[in-house]
């Protein structure tokens, strides 16, 4: 009964699922004190107060039935506001539509665009759920690696584009290697596609609010005409499970009109129908609110400490809630079984298309960090020896 690709996909399920599962059993053998779970990035977090006391005041206050299905009117007015504010461009309500989270939103925006047989591009590493994204409309994923440095390869993008690559989706700050894309690499990105005016340019942000040293996240929209910005309330308000998020089309994309109607249409006949009304009047109240990114700086400068100690590399953390790290071998799937006989978990490079690193999550507590320090450096010294 079950559709072949459902099938080899469940199969061949991801890195992080995989993980997910192993914790699951460790945790079921020695206790849940005695895993140190950096697989997920599911932020631990409590959300900021203002959001608390909104959700519940909201409750009781608004009315919860169906509503437009790009969202409501008023939380598109402030939403368009915000990120013309964000992005130093001119932005009507009509520009935002109300999604269920970065996800949902990504999905809409591809079915909107997507053909059977479109590419999409992708750069490694990459967010794992883009290949699903867009084979969800029958696209093909291509990859374009990034440098070594992690930053935008335009000559590997240059030669991975072809006649059907629809779309770039690029995600700064980047999961899983935290860096930010600075100005210049959105520069020579939006050079590279002044020859390529159709391909549109997907800028996944979920982690804008979420950088170090107010390091800047460039404004896309501003840099970038063919282009719209996904985003949501996932991690910079640890609200991921309440699934609130929005696009945003910037004023220079193609056929624009369309294109919001066909993502209004497509939310709706994806089965969203729309955003959850109560976190769209949350999101709307709470735009500079964000989650203290005090401890999410303690607990990454904790954990660079260790691999500092380890002498492992890493890309540099200027966002995000992910350390990606060089594996002392080669193989970092052989890495993460190791790091997995010391109950810890971390996912292989290997899953977001760059093999040699692993990813570590720190949406958990310092005393875990602490406490899988010399797990760590046992695991180092294992698969070194
Ligand atoms: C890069 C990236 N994009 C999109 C998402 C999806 O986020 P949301 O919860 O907003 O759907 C995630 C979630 O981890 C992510 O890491």
């Amino acid at each position: 009964m079950v559709a072949q690709q459902m099938l080899q996909y469940s199969q061949s399920s991801s890195w992080i699922r995989k993980m997910f599962e192993e914790g699951a059993r460790l945790k079921a053998v020695h206790g849940a004190g005695k895993v140190y779970d950096f697989s997920l990035g599911n932020p631990d977090l409590p959300p900021p107060p203002k959001a608390l006391a909104a959700m519940a005041r909201l409750a009781s206050e608004m009315s919860h039935g169906y509503m437009p299905n790009a969202g409501f009117p008023e939380v598109r007015q402030t939403l368009a506001a915000h990120a013309e504010q964000e992005h130093g461009v001119k932005l009507t309500p009509e520009d935002i539509i109300m999604t269920c989270g970065a996800g949902g939103g990504i999905n809409v925006v591809l079915r909107s665009i997507l053909n059977p047989g479109d590419e999409v591009m992708a750069l490694a590493p990459y967010f794992v759920e883009y290949r699903f994204y867009v084979e969800n409309f029958g696209g093909a994923l291509s990859v374009a690696r990034c440098g070594e440095d992690f930053l935008p390869d335009l000559d590997n993008i240059r030669r991975a584009i072809t006649e059907k690559t629809k779309a770039i989706i690029v995600n700064s700050p980047n999961n899983p290697s935290g860096r930010v894309y600075p100005e210049r690499v959105l520069h020579g990105l939006r050079d590279l596609l002044a020859d390529y005016p159709d391909i549109l340019l997907i800028s996944d942000e979920p982690y804008r609010r979420l950088v170090y040293d107010d390091i800047p996240v460039p404004p896309v929209l501003k840099i970038i005409p063919n282009a719209v910005v996904v985003t949501s309330a996932s991690k910079s308000l640890s609200l991921a499970g309440e699934r609130i998020g929005y696009i945003a089309v910037g004023p220079g994309v193609h056929e624009r009109q369309e294109l919001l109607n066909a993502m209004t249409m497509a939310n709706r006949i994806l089965g969203f129908v729309n955003a959850p009304a109560m976190m769209q009047q949350v999101l709307a109240e709470c735009l500079t609110c964000a989650v203290d990114m005090r401890i999410y700086r303690k607990r990454r400068d904790l954990l660079r400490a260790i691999f500092d100690e380890s002498s492992l590399a890493y890309a540099p953390p200027e966002g995000t809630f992910y350390l990606f790290v060089k594996a002392p071998i080669p193989d970092d799937i052989a890495f993460c079984n190791a790091l997995v006989q010391e109950r810890i978990l971390a996912v292989p490079g290997t899953g977001f298309g760059w093999p040699g690193f692993v990813r570590f999550a720190y949406c958990t507590a310092e005393d875990t960090i602490r406490a899988a320090g010399p797990g760590i450096m046992r695991a180092v010294a294992q698969v070194k020896s």
